[in-house]
């Protein structure tokens, strides 16, 4: 078949859907309030699969169901039950101490494990991920959940200890913040909104989680794990239009901290509407237009197969995907020869097929977007250089090869978040280093070559740009231990496992004058156990 005719026959009939993928529809009607999951009778938003199947009446997006088109009023009331089970810090969770919440996020993940094919299953139908991509964002979620939790009781066993200094008796700590807002991206629904939302919980704060516009269902078979292993009013869901139910709650200056993943746009938007911005903490993951620079003398295969999946993986639907590739112009020919060549390799066609790689995209207006970014392209003197390149078929989009790409054009500046790689041929390396510098954003980049005496100069002027350069390989997030962030518009606050555990945080300390009575005092709280904080007990 050629690429045109796998574009044509992308969809399947209904009858072909394998028996493991099927899905009935989710007609969700429940949230989680104050530990209580509650039923809603009021309107609901219908959920379409980006993937289309053919019927008697031609091919029609998969209905998936429907989820709660929650108004103001729930959202406050969801607020004011994270607000109440913080209680200003007096609460049950934030006064419950480190061993008892880790052992009550251990029984969340163990329900969680138990619903693994459910969640990964709408998953898949829901932003169209491929199967084995699903199976991977769930399984990475566990293990940061797990290690999430190792890193906490490091944190609490550091310290355990008490410090004398200058004639003070001091017990150092973190101690919560408040009410958590978290809301995750669509493109990983799921681990970009616990990367958030456990550490936060974990750290004694409540929260408040509406998920991203695409993959709300899947979250669906949690409800009940939350509601059961955390104390009421802990975790409590939004589900609805983020325009109407999020401001409402910005405004009402009870939202402590902002976890956000999304928009500089939005984010900025949101942090107005809190009445004294002093007071939000903000953990944001944002925009990013992270360049891929390949020097003449860059091993080309390794290059190309890098690129590839940096570009393409998700269909370019990553915040860490690489979105201009800057490429020598000695290396020009080869370097997009092997590209396209790789791009026709790419297996095409539905979420849950074995090794596919390119699926339909969820966002309905991305595939109009992408069409009039490689429009633009073109009138700027661009060419698509792959054969099918920007081809679409319902929300299924091949991608895009557009070269040269050039300052004029929209590619060259906007976060396309979508399969099209603009590629920008350079004769000195000053060119795509300007357009770093250049640029709002300054999440990663990557460098592809072998000369330590040109890459190591790189290196020094580009880690005060972004905040990781990725040497011969791809930019991406993970290990999950490693620092996540970015400068500019990318972020704001740095994730990992251990980070974010500081984020959601403060530094707070006990201390007392080292008197004879001080320290009886302290000895009699610490042999008897009387306090949470001031506590040398060691997690075993
Ligand atoms: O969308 C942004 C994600 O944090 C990227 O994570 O590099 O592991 O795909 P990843």
């Amino acid at each position: 078949m050629t690429i045109e005719e796998k574009i044509e026959n992308i969809f399947p009939a209904e009858t072909a859907v394998p028996d493991a993928a099927r899905l009935a529809p989710l007609e969700q009607k429940e949230y989680l309030i104050n530990g209580k999951i509650k039923n809603w009778t009021g309107a609901r938003h219908e959920v379409f699969s980006p993937v289309s199947l053919r019927g008697k009446n031609g091919a029609a997006r998969a209905r998936l169901g429907s989820y709660p088109l929650m108004t103001e009023k729930e959202a406050l009331e969801a607020l004011d039950a994270a607000a109440d089970a913080y209680d200003e810090g007096r609460g049950l969770w934030p006064t419950l101490g480190v061993e008892a919440r880790i052992a009550r996020m251990e029984d969340f993940v163990r329900r969680m494990k138990e619903k693994r094919a459910e969640v990964v299953n709408l998953l898949m139908w829901e932003i169209g991920k491929s199967l084995e991509d699903s199976a991977k964002e769930f399984d990475r979620t566990v293990e940061y959940i797990v290690d999430t939790i190792n890193a906490l009781k490091d944190l609490d066993r550091t310290s355990s200890r008490l410090s004398v200094a200058q004639g003070i008796i001091a017990q150092i700590k973190r101690a919560p913040l408040g009410v958590v807002l978290c809301m995750g991206p669509y493109n990983y629904p799921l681990n970009e909104t616990f990367t958030t939302l456990i550490p936060a919980i974990l750290m004694g704060n409540t929260v408040v989680f509406k998920p991203p516009k695409y993959g709300v269902l899947l979250h669906r078979p949690l409800l009940e794990a939350f509601r059961d292993s955390f104390p009421e009013g802990v975790v409590n869901t939004l589900y609805g239009e983020g325009r109407k139910i999020i401001g409402p709650l910005m405004k009402t200056g009870k939202v402590n901290v902002l976890a956000f993943i999304g928009s500089s746009k939005v984010a900025d938007i949101l942090k107005q509407q809190h009445p004294k911005p002093h007071r939000l903490r903000c953990v944001l993951g944002l925009d990013a237009k992270n360049a891929g620079i390949i020097l003449p003398d860059a091993d080309i295969d390794q290059a190309v197969e890098e690129c590839l999946a940096g570009a393409l993986s998700f269909n370019g639907q990553r915040c860490t995907a690489l979105k201009i590739l800057f490429v020598h112009r000695s290396v020009l020919g080869e370097f997009t020869g092997k590209l396209v060549a790789a791009i026709e390799n790419l297996p095409l066609g539905m979420p849950w097929e074995p090794k596919v790689k390119l699926t339909p995209l969820p966002e309905d207006d991305k595939i109009p977007y992408l069409a009039e970014v490689i429009a633009d392209a073109k009138e700027h003197g661009a060419k698509v250089i792959n054969e099918c390149g920007g081809l679409t078929n319902g929300n299924f989009v091949y991608p895009a090869v557009v070269c040269p790409a050039g300052d004029k054009m929209r590619l060259w500046r906007e976060e396309q978040f979508g399969p099209v790689i603009p590629v920008a041929p350079f004769s000195d390396i000053s060119e795509p280093l300007k357009y770093v510098v250049d640029s709002d954003f300054g999440q990663q980049v990557s460098v592809f070559g072998r000369d330590m005496d040109k890459i190591a100069p790189m290196l020094d002027t580009l880690v005060n740009q972004v905040c990781r350069v990725n040497i011969n390989s791809q930019c991406q997030r993970g290990p999950d231990i490693f620092p996540f962030t970015g400068r500019k518009d990318s972020a704001e606050g740095t994730l990992s496992v251990s980070d974010a555990l500081r984020v959601f945080s403060i530094r707070t300390l006990v201390a007392a004058k080292e008197s004879d009575a001080n320290k009886a005092l302290i000895r009699g709280i610490l042999r008897g156990r009387k306090s949470k904080f001031l506590s040398t007990d060691f997690i075993l």
